[in-house]
């Protein structure tokens, strides 16, 4: 009798245990949610005023890790670009109105990303107008070699660029505040510099944009890069979309292969994996942070069809690998770098490494367009997080806890 009382209490629990992990199908039952592996990527888990890295966040379990790219590095591309420009470009075309001053208007894009704030940095830094501060308006009077002659330079104005929404990053808000800028300060604007392709295309939509006044994007963009081809853009980085969504993908993979340490970051990526798959870009890890990151090119007119669509890497192929689940979701249905290059690399790449992809979009604005849809956790065998807000990553622990 007691021993029957026995059995029935285990099966009970253990039946009970499973119900509590959110389903029975695949292989997530047997391992609760908080061991599994969480992915971030492109919004790095961090303070948004001071930038300080959310390590809470990234300890939340062994197998937490961020992936994006050099940052920093990427600032310092995008002003070397422009300084590069610069130092060929005619003063006497160059300088609009002849007052012996370069001028420039800069979009900022998302004031608490990391992203956003080292670009501003990078920029300011190269050309002398940085001040101390991310902030819009903080700059001093810097100069830069033009064509042989040093010139002065000054930043007329600049901007966030957040939404009537809300949302960071919005090209709508670039496409007025460039009609804005174009009527009042006219031909003081000799060049145009943006923290993103979106805002820096949404500025060539304005109306009155200054025709043949050089402007800069970020990200490499499709229609980006298009751009630079018929020479309306001048200039943009690639940050290596591919890379990223690779490397977020093959960190996901092999820690639900079960490998642990190095393997962790390595395998696929600095050197071949067990299916013979290696990123063929450099992709570099930072112990400190638990961050893989990829680096950045400038992409001008000289190298632009190095970069046109669907150029894929061809260090990864199909593998045999065990299928699994992943949920993943991206902080804003609208933002052009994630919906036209990360989310299609992405498509193009989970397929290979046998990784069905649950796709979830926010507003941009609202972490609940994201968190609410972060749901039925138990279905699946890890998760890639963008989030809305970079210090939301608490937000999605707490989700996994149970
Ligand atoms: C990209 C931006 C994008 C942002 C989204 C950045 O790395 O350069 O274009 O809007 O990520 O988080
Ligand atoms: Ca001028």
């Amino acid at each position: 009798m007691r021993k029957a009382f026995a059995i029935a209490m285990i099966a009970l629990i253990a039946m009970t245990s499973v119900f509590a992990q959110g389903g029975a199908e695949g292989t997530s039952a047997v391992v609760p949610n908080n061991q599994k592996p969480l992915v971030f990527f492109n919004r790095q888990p961090s303070d948004p005023v001071t930038g300080e890295i959310d390590m809470e966040t990234m300890n939340w379990n062994e197998s937490t890790y961020y992936v994006g790219f050099d940052a920093a590095g990427g600032g310092a591309v995008q002003g070397q670009m422009i300084v590069d420009y610069l130092a060929t470009a005619d003063p006497a075309t160059l300088d609009r109105n002849g007052d012996g001053i370069i001028g420039y208007v800069l979009c900022i894009g998302d004031v608490g990303h990391n992203d956003s704030r080292a670009r501003t940095q990078g920029i300011r830094e190269a050309l002398g107008t940085w001040a101390g501060s991310t902030d819009a308006g903080v700059v001093q009077e810097g100069s830069a070699n033009v064509g042989g002659t040093q010139m002065k330079v000054v930043e007329i104005a600049s901007r966030a660029m957040t939404g009537t929404d809300g949302s960071t990053w919005n090209a709508n808000a670039a496409t007025d505040a460039m009609g804005n800028w174009a009527t009042q300060y006219g031909d003081q604007i000799d060049m145009v510099v943006s923290n993103n392709d979106g805002m820096a295309m949404g500025c060539l939509q304005a109306s009155n944009y200054p025709a043949g006044v050089p402007i800069f994007g970020y990200d490499a963009n499709a229609d980006a890069i298009e751009a630079i081809g018929a020479g309306q853009l001048t200039g943009t980085v690639s940050q290596n979309v591919d890379a990223q969504a690779t490397a977020t993908l093959q960190v996901l993979r092999n820690l639900l292969d079960g490998l642990t340490g190095e393997d962790v970051w390595t395998k696929g990526i600095t050197e071949p994996d067990q299916y013979g798959n290696q990123i063929s870009a450099t992709v570099e890890y930072l112990p400190e942070t638990k961050a893989l990151l990829a680096t950045n090119t400038a992409v001008t007119i000289a190298n632009w069809t190095d970069y046109t669509e669907g150029t894929r890497d061809a260090g990864i192929s199909q593998t045999e690998a065990e299928p699994v689940d992943v949920l993943l979701t991206i902080y804003n249905s609208a933002d052009n770098f994630l919906s036209s290059s990360y989310l299609p690399a992405l498509n193009y790449y989970a397929p290979l490494m046998n990784i069905n992809l649950t796709i979830v979009q926010g507003d941009g604005q609202n972490e609940t367009s994201c968190l609410d849809r972060f749901t039925n956790l138990g279905a699946y065998d890890a998760y890639a997080v963008n989030m809305v807000r970079t210090n939301s990553g608490p937000d999605y622990t707490q989700r996994l806890m149970y």
